[in-house]
């Protein structure tokens, strides 16, 4: 069975998803782990209520970020993860970290990436009036949200929308894709080769694998 870590920092719907997929079979590994930045977060519940280790490692000094993201690496390394799987894990990783599980690091973020990389992803394409919106899970490097893609969904955006209305719609498209990446990485039929996403040694277009 293969090593997941899940690093959340919040509600962990999509921690959620992935939870629900490996207890039905839908992915073929175990979440063996779930951090958080935040002790707080609701993530931590969902983990323990499913009876997986749950760990909140707080910045005592946010600033120091190499320091911190080597307790983590450590802390991370004990579950000797197959992939380490970030969801809504919302602080920026230092190089050293992205280059220590560079290749099984994954990430899910709210926009059809290159759109919108960084925060308020969901206002900005209300604001711009954009028709079309959605989330995509790609592979993290170290340019912040613009790692390899490996899956785009797609939702419309309709004129009377506010923010919280797309972002419902965005996320109920995470939880789909992002279990399935999931099963693709853990089933060895995804990779990551010449900073390209490969599925089924075949190399994917920037947009990821074709949804549609
Ligand atoms: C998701 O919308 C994801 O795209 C972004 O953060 C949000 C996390 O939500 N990276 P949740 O904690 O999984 O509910």
């Amino acid at each position: 069975m293969k090593h997941i870590v899940v690093l959340v920092s919040g509600n962990g719907s999509n921690l959620q998803a992935i939870l629900d997929a490996c207890q039905q079979g839908r992915i073929n590994g175990r979440v063996e782990a779930v951090f958080s930045n935040q002790a707080q977060a609701f993530g931590l519940e969902r983990a323990r209520a499913a009876g997986i280790p749950a760990h909140a490692l707080t910045a005592a000094q946010p600033a120091d970020r190499a320091a911190f993201d080597l307790a983590l690496m450590l802390a991370i390394d004990a579950y000797q993860p197959d992939v380490v799987v970030l969801a809504g894990y919302m602080r920026i990783l230092s190089p050293a970290f992205v280059a220590h599980y560079y290749g099984r690091l994954l990430n899910i973020h709210p926009s059809l990436l290159p759109k919108y990389p960084g925060l308020h992803t969901h206002r900005r394409a209300l604001e711009n009036g954009d028709r079309e919106h959605g989330a995509t899970v790609h592979f993290v490097s170290e340019e912040l949200d613009g790692g390899p893609v490996i899956l785009q969904a797609k939702v419309p955006i309709f004129v009377d929308d506010d923010e919280h209305e797309i972002s419902a719609r965005v996320q109920q498209q995470e939880y789909a894709i992002y279990p399935l990446v999931i099963s693709w990485f853990v089933s060895g039929r995804l990779t990551l080769r010449d900073n390209a996403a490969w599925l089924d040694e075949e190399k994917l277009p920037p947009q990821g694998h074709a949804a549609e």
